[in-house]
């Protein structure tokens, strides 16, 4: 940020400065205190504040999923909400999906991820696997019909599709056996 604009107490701004606001965020468990634009979305939130770049930008404009993290279990477009409206959320990050079951390994989908080799460039990939937690979470796949319509706002330009749908449903399969 530039150091002349932090220099401002908040409530003596002059108006050529953009208005600053602090926003609390609980992000991976841990508590964070922002100085941002209110009209900070919650992707740029989280890469160029928060140094959290595992969260990509594709299009910034909820139609790729490259973005999707978890608020309170459930997946998001964090380009389509601000990161103010997060204040008193849970977020998680594909750099915290590892910790939701506890066990200090990966998480079991970017363990399928690797086995299944559901990646090319990887650049989607945070988006995918942060939307298969949410996937799993909602309960409402059955089927691979089921997977590849729930994953349809996951854009993959690899076209690694066949191997994302086979790395989800082994996850599937594992909590269902
Ligand atoms: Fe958010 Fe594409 S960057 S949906
Ligand atoms: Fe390259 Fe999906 S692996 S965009």
């Amino acid at each position: 940020m530039n150091p002349a604009v932090e220099s401002y107490p908040l409530d003596k701004r002059p108006p050529s400065l953009p208005p600053i606001h602090s926003v609390k965020l609980t992000v991976n468990g841990k508590d964070t205190e922002l100085q941002i634009s209110p009209w900070t979305t919650l992707l740029d939130a989280l890469r160029e504040y928060m140094d959290l770049t595992g969260t990509k930008k594709g299009c910034d404009h909820g139609q790729c999923g490259a973005c999707t993290v978890l608020v309170n279990g459930k997946r998001i477009n964090s380009c389509l909400t601000l990161a103010i409206m997060q204040e008193d959320t849970e977020i998680t990050t594909i750099e915290g999906v590892a910790q939701l079951d506890g066990t200090g390994y990966l998480h079991p989908l970017q363990q399928a991820f690797i086995e299944r080799d559901a990646f090319q460039c990887g650049y989607c990939t945070p988006g995918q696997i942060c939307s298969a937690v949410g996937l799993i979470n909602e309960g409402n796949a059955k089927s691979t019909a089921d997977i590849r319509e729930l994953m349809s706002g996951n854009i993959c330009r690899c076209g690694a599709y066949t191997n994302i749908v086979d790395a989800i449903e082994d996850v599937l399969n594992q909590k269902t056996a």
